[in-house]
């Protein structure tokens, strides 16, 4: 349900409504806009009662109460009209600024990491991207530096001021991987462990949620809710492509998802050109339509030398095909009326 609070009503009044909400058995979640505060009342309103008559008990506070019609309720538009935003280091994933992240696949060493971190900044990156822990198809292939890696990335992030984004990929390193990023990465492999997307809310960390490799959106979006719902109003949807019967190339980049989420969610989407392509040739293409279709953040994987990259060689691009790539966006982001 969404509760609509009558503009400036007071402290004692919205309390009074809040201690009602949770009296009901509903989880009041507080959305403060720039004209009204809202209330999504989250519950199971088969087994407790309506609060469609609440207006009746509060009618100085309260100006409606309508239910949410979809199945992911913060998550929606309904709940929350207005664009959010999420704020990385001061800057903005959601807002006017197009955002860029970037950096390797995986943290492969100290001097990979800090060229590759100091020439994305160089090129307009604010976000470095960098696997520490790798979800690796096999066994036996790289499964990434671990702690080594979130220490190098902490020192990049020192070095340059850009803020870091790393994946989580197990509960028991959510609170470790949290010290060393500004943004968790919930990798496509985990995108429905339900519990790892709560671990990664609940350590407050702004939550970038990739589309599973065979993940409906509405599963994707409810997926989602599991972040919002556990107290983390900060998250971002990433379509990184899904598995289908083309082999042209590694996934099949969606991006009728920017436009269907713009629609359906307030959340910002970012787009992952490298595993949705799975070709470093293609990256410049994809990144050109994702902004021209209103993407708020490209997230793209750069390596010194990608022919000798420990993981996913063939989709990173180098240093300077990175430059270029952010030279040539320049009128796609103004086109889309974006900085
Ligand atoms: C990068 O290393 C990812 O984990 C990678 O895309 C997984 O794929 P792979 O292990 O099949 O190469
Ligand atoms: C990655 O970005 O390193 C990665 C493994 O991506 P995905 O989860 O989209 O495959």
């Amino acid at each position: 349900m969404i509760v609509v609070l009558k503009p400036n009503i007071s402290k004692k009044d919205e309390a009074a409504v809040l201690k009602e909400i949770k009296k009901l058995g509903y989880k009041p979640h507080i959305m403060r806009g720039v004209a009204r505060t809202v209330i999504g009342a989250i519950g199971d309103e088969l087994t407790h009662q309506s609060l469609e008559s609440l207006p009746n008990s509060f009618p100085k506070a309260i100006e409606s109460v309508t239910p949410i019609q979809k199945r992911f309720k913060l998550v929606s538009r309904e709940a929350h009209p207005a664009n959010s935003t999420v704020n990385v280091r001061g800057n903005l994933i959601g807002g006017k600024k197009f955002q860029v992240m970037a950096g390797p696949c995986s943290v492969e060493s100290e001097k990979q990491l800090m060229t590759t971190a100091h020439a994305v900044k160089k090129a307009g990156a604010t976000i470095l991207r960098g696997g520490a822990f790798k979800p690796r198809t096999s066994p036996y292939e790289f499964q990434g530096l671990g702690l080594k890696g979130l220490k190098l990335l902490d020192k990049a992030r020192r070095e340059t001021g850009l803020g870091i984004i790393t994946e989580l990929l197990s509960e028991n390193h959510a609170d470790m991987i949290a010290e060393f990023t500004d943004i968790i990465q919930i990798g496509a492999r985990n995108a429905q462990n339900f519990q790892l997307l709560i671990a990664a809310a609940k350590t407050g960390k702004p939550v970038l949620l990739k589309r599973g490799l065979s993940m409906k959106i509405e599963e994707w979006l409810l997926a989602g809710e599991y972040v919002l719902s556990n107290d983390n109003p900060n998250l971002m949807f990433c379509e990184r492509g899904i598995r289908t019967f083309e082999t042209y190339t590694r996934n099949t980049l969606d991006l009728s998802t920017i436009p269907i989420v713009k629609k359906e969610s307030h959340a910002p989407i970012v787009i992952d050109p490298s595993q949705g392509a799975g070709r470093a040739d293609l990256v410049i293409a994809m990144c050109k339509g994702a902004v021209a279709m209103g993407a708020d953040a490209l997230l793209i994987e750069v390596h010194p030398n990608p022919a000798e990259a420990w993981s996913d060689g063939v989709q990173q691009v180098s240093l300077e095909l990175f430059a270029k790539l952010m030279h040539e966006l320049k009128p796609f982001i103004a086109a889309a009326g974006r900085e």
